[in-house]
C-alpha cells in the first residue's frame, strides 16, 4: 500500500481517537481499516463500568465495515498515546483474522510507528473452516 494510503489512514484513526470512551484506563486508541471496495471506516475504544464488557478500537472499526457491507479488509491503523506503538489485542486479532487473514497493520504512538502482518501476529487462527 503506498504511503498516502496509510497517511489517509492514520488521519482518520486520529480524529476517531479523540471519541474514544476511555474513562477507566485513561487509555485512548483509534482505528481506521481500509475495506477491499476502498472505503475507509473507523473505529475508538468503547470502555463499560462492567470491565470486561470494554470494545477495542480495532473491533468497532471492523464493525464498523461489516455493518455497511464491507466484510474484506486490507490495512488497518491504530492510533494511541503509548510509549511505543502497540498491536491489536489478541481478541482483536481472532476478529481481525475472520475478515482479513492477511491483513496489514501499521501502530502509531506519538512520533513511532510499527508494521505488522496479521498473519505473523497471529498463525494458525482458529477460522470457518475448523467448522467444517
Ligand atoms: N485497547 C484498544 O482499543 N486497542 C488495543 O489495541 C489495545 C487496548 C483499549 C481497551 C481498553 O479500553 C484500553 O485500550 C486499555 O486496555
Amino acid at each position: 500500500m503506498d504511503e498516502s494510503a496509510w497517511a489517509k489512514l492514520k488521519r482518520a484513526a486520529v480524529e476517531a481517537r479523540a471519541n474514544a470512551y476511555a474513562p477507566y484506563s485513561g487509555f485512548a486508541v483509534g482505528a481506521a481499516v481500509l475495506s477491499k471496495s476502498g472505503r475507509v471506516f473507523t473505529g475508538c475504544n468503547v470502555e463499560n463500568a462492567s470491565y470486561g464488557a470494554t470494545i477495542c478500537a480495532e473491533r468497532a472499526a471492523l464493525a464498523a465495515a461489516v455493518a455497511s457491507g464491507d466484510r474484506e479488509l486490507l490495512a488497518l491503523v491504530i492510533v494511541s498515546g503509548a510509549k511505543r506503538p502497540t498491536p491489536p489485542c489478541g481478541i482483536c486479532r481472532q476478529c481481525l483474522a475472520e475478515h482479513g487473514p492477511t491483513l496489514a497493520i501499521r501502530s502509531h504512538a506519538g512520533d513511532a510507528q510499527a508494521d505488522y502482518e496479521l498473519n505473523s501476529l497471529f498463525p494458525e487462527a482458529f477460522g470457518r473452516s475448523h467448522l467444517d
